[in-house]
């Protein structure tokens, strides 16, 4: 992301630096790829570093199966239940070897949190809530994604009077970006893009908290501990950088359409190690003389796809089941397409209510329990054998 300034810090980094009235700052480089990457640097009224204590957290890591025999899945994710918090409540689906895409349903705060596994990206379907950083707040509602960078702490705030906390947090095993080919030499957004950095939202701050002996809750790939800090981590008065969380609505992704069907690739918008992360938004359908409006049956022989289907209609997919909060896994090795009848009966219409995330993994995914309990097991022979549809 570009770099941004919030709150106070020195005129040069490295340099003495205190708060009016107060002590000396702690200065924090937070930065990726060694000393070579993408950072920040923050400024703590107290050391980040001090602990208190350091203990086991009880994490239970759900079991994965392969997708044994090569099966289609449609997974009803609202008969999931849910509850909890969107940390420790969030229930495992699906995952490959970098990237685990968990479903959430929550219905209380998470406490503080930090995954130092790799980036985390939240799309929220239903409801709002606060995203508290140690960079700033957030707020979220319907539609939005949030990046969370690795090792960021942060807790989620619910709204309570805006109904269940639900959608999808997607846990990385490194850094989730916006697509190299939309970013020019300098890392500017291309005008082609289907964003620009005026979509994305930043967070406001800094946001100051008191407390001592607060304990986070750490995720590693060793598993989870409870690291106790002597303050509370929330002490960031300024901080300066490219990495930072930020969230960006679904709402404000621009639809590139054309004359015939438009590939998958035109709805981009993120991309992490091994995966990416395509926006189908509400669009006009492809205007062309005889142009096939639904999807072409295709084969993508390198990838498994995900798709969520958030809300709206899903023309293409008409007699198949899916409904909002519906979620496919069309593995590779399976050739998908549209649903026998729906090329015709998208003859009429001009546009597309459909609102979903697909996520292609480009390593194979597994399934949970949890995913397989909500399997619609009618879904793999929904196709039919209806002759040239
Ligand atoms: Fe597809």
């Amino acid at each position: 992301m570009r770099y941004v300034s919030v709150g106070d810090v020195p005129r040069k980094r490295h340099t003495d630096f205190y708060e009016p009235g107060g002590g000396r700052l702690a200065e924090e480089l937070m930065g990726e790829q060694g000393f070579n990457g993408a950072s920040s640097l923050l400024y703590h009224r107290h050391s980040p570093s001090a602990l208190s204590s350091v203990e086991t957290a009880e994490h239970e890591q759900p079991q994965m199966h392969a997708n044994h025999p090569l099966t289609p899945w449609h997974l009803r994710l609202g008969k999931l239940g849910g509850g909890g918090d969107p940390v420790t409540g969030r229930i495992a689906l699906l995952a490959s070897e970098t990237l685990t895409i968990n479903y959430f349903a929550a219905d209380c705060d998470s406490g503080l949190f930090r995954d130092s596994r790799g980036d985390e990206l939240y799309f929220v379907q239903s409801g709002r809530a606060v995203l508290e950083t140690l960079f700033g707040t957030l707020e979220l509602g319907p539609g939005d994604y949030a990046l969370i960078p690795a090792s960021t702490t942060h807790r989620v705030v619910l709204e309570r009077d805006a109904g269940p906390f639900q959608g999808l947090v997607l846990e990385a095993t490194g850094h989730i970006d916006l697509p190299a080919r939309y970013l020019t030499q300098r890392g500017q957004l291309k005008e082609g893009a289907p964003y620009s950095e005026r979509d994305f939202r930043l967070p406001t701050g800094p946001l100051l908290v008191d407390g001592v002996d607060v304990d986070v809750l750490v995720a590693s790939r060793s598993g989870f501990s409870r690291h106790r800090h002597v303050s509370h981590p929330f002490d960031v008065v300024g901080w300066d950088g490219s990495v930072y969380p930020f969230a960006f609505s679904i709402h404000d992704f621009e639809p590139i359409v054309g004359r015939v069907h438009q590939p998958p690739p035109v709805h981009q918008s993120f991309e992490g190690p091994e995966f990416v992360v395509c926006s189908f938004v509400p669009r006009p359908y492809d205007f062309g003389a005889g142009a096939v409006k639904v999807p072409y049956h295709h084969a993508n022989v390198d990838s498994d796809e995900v798709l969520f289907y958030v809300s709206g209609d899903f023309m293409s997919r008409v007699g198949s089941g899916i409904e909002a909060g519906s979620l496919t896994v069309h593995p590779a090795g399976f050739v998908h397409g549209p649903q026998p009848g729906s090329v015709e009966a998208s003859r009429q219409a001009d546009r597309t209510d459909e609102l979903a995330v697909m996520i292609d993994t480009f390593g194979p995914i597994k399934l949970s329990e949890a995913a397989r309990s909500v399997a619609d097991t009618a879904y793999v022979l929904s196709w039919g054998a209806v002759r040239g549809q």
